[in-house]
């Protein structure tokens, strides 16, 4: 099969937020940390109704019917994800519900697990899958879903939460570039959950971004010199190669130092003689070491500035998302290429390429790349693509704002009952987004029921 890749996605995120103005005030916080600071607008966030298996039923569900999918045609399904709440039974196991009705039982695939990264290891999983011999024709779904709350402190203003399905097979709009991928695995603990009982993540923040940008500067390092052997004429990959730059995206800001971090590492690889021409004011950082400036104020404050243009041309239409919901954890790089799509005019969006970061602590990471498809007409797989989340912007206005004082009653109410059984949720189901699944109860042996709203 020619031209593997994302035929569709669909968007799940929370109905209700919080505002990052607000929880400034109501932290104690100096007024502009999370919304300058971070660069962060919305947090998403979920009561006591949702929880992982809710949020992809949801997801998978929607998709189908906006695709107008058989669930027959449909052979392998992987979810990516790293809100756990059962050791051993997978969110793909319970996803088997929507299927089991039309008969499908027929379905490959599980969960994979690393942090923010599991998304990308399930997307990379479904594309090998249709690429290969045990291929049968149907095909995949990718779901990449997480619940990101934090306990109390700074990390608490980075969470998010929401679901991303995509319909993965040939012929596709976003074809994932064939025999192009850098990836940079290590053993660290930057962010980690060890505790078992508790949804909240330790973490050391200052070295889970030491980590990332570590992460950052080996796989663009890497990708450069595949991609560089790979082009006919052994032409210099850079930047320039790159159409659109998008990030796991833990918080804006970080997204906007790590384009600066880029060109850093375009600027260390160029001769010094073209240095004055291309770089002008930037020689005396001629001899920096990547891995001695990741918190030299310096560095990025040169290096943001002079690739401030870059940004806003290849980058910040891929933010609208994180802005607005935060990090979603699995689902935040995805989360960038809808927001992409929702931003972009079609005829921008066609033929170009698209650099992918995706990050998971612990640490995981890969820079791949995608080739939009050059055909964008009404008929087109494109077109398709891009109307079919026309609903993303829309949705987004019609959530409802709530208190940081009540915000933090529900965060307290689902700490003191992740594990509890048996369990009847209490949390409002009227403002939920019509099509969204909801917990309805847990059982004395923890079996969890759902509705759809
Ligand atoms: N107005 C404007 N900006 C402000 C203000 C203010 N009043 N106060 C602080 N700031 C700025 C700071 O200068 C800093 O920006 P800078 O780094 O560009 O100088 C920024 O706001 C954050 O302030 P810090 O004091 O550095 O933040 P803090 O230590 O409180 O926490 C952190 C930030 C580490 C990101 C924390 O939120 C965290 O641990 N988050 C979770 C971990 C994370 O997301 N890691 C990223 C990769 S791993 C992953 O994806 C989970």
């Amino acid at each position: 099969p020619e031209n593997v890749g994302i035929l569709g996605i669909e968007l799940v995120f929370p109905s209700q937020y919080v505002d990052q103005t607000e929880l400034e005030e109501f932290d104690g916080v100096g007024a502009g940390k999370y919304v300058i600071g971070l660069g962060q607008s919305k947090m998403g966030f979920c009561n006591d109704r949702e929880d992982i298996n809710s949020l992809c039923l949801t997801a998978v569900h929607k998709l189908i019917e906006r695709y107008n999918i058989k669930y027959a045609d449909v052979g392998r399904l992987e979810v990516g994800t790293e809100t756990i709440i059962d050791k051993s039974k997978s969110v793909k196991s319970v996803l088997m519900q929507l299927f089991e009705p039309h008969g499908v039982t027929d379905v490959e695939g599980i969960d994979t697990t690393n942090a923010c990264y599991g998304g990308t290891a399930a997307l990379f999983n479904a594309v090998s899958w249709v690429e290969s011999s045990s291929w049968d024709g149907r095909y995949a779904i990718v779901v990449a879903g997480d619940i990101a709350v934090y306990a109390k402190g700074s990390a608490r203003p980075t969470g998010g939460a929401g679901a991303i399905a995509m319909l993965v097979g040939p012929n596709a709009p976003l074809v994932l570039d064939r025999g192009l991928r850098a990836t940079y695995m290590k053993h660290a603990y930057d962010f980690y959950k060890p505790d078992l009982t508790s949804e909240y993540p330790t973490v050391d923040g200052k070295l889970s971004i030491q980590c990332y940008l570590n992460a950052l500067d080996n796989c663009y390092q890497l990708y450069c010199k595949k991609a560089s052997q790979r082009s006919l004429k052994d032409k210099t990959v850079d930047l320039s190669s790159l159409d659109f730059l998008l990030f796991h995206t833990p918080f804006c800001k970080l997204v906007q130092k790590s384009v600066g971090r880029l060109m850093l590492n375009d600027f260390l690889n160029t001769p010094s003689e073209e240095i004055p021409h291309l770089y002008p004011g930037l020689d005396n950082f001629r001899n920096v070491k990547l891995n001695e400036c990741y918190f030299d104020k310096n560095v990025e404050k040169a290096f943001v500035t002079c690739s401030k243009n870059l940004f806003e041309n290849k980058t910040q239409p891929s933010l609208l998302i994180a802005n607005q919901i935060g990090n979603m954890y699995t689902p935040s790089l995805y989360g960038g290429l809808v927001s992409l799509l929702v931003n972009q005019n079609i005829e921008q969006l066609a033929g170009s390429k698209i650099g992918m970061f995706s990050y998971g602590s612990g640490l995981a990471a890969t820079m791949f790349s995608i080739t939009v498809s050059k055909d964008c007409n009404d008929n087109s797989a494109l077109y398709k693509l891009k109307s079919n989340l026309s609903y993303v912007k829309k949705q987004l206005e019609q959530r409802k704002k709530v208190s940081p004082e009540k915000f933090t009653s529900i965060l307290e109410l689902r700490e003191k009952n992740c594990h509890k059984v048996p369990y009847e949720p209490v949390g409002d189901i009227g403002d939920l987004f019509s099509g969204t699944y909801y917990l309805t109860k847990v059982d004395d042996m923890h079996r969890r029921f759902y509705s759809r709203f």
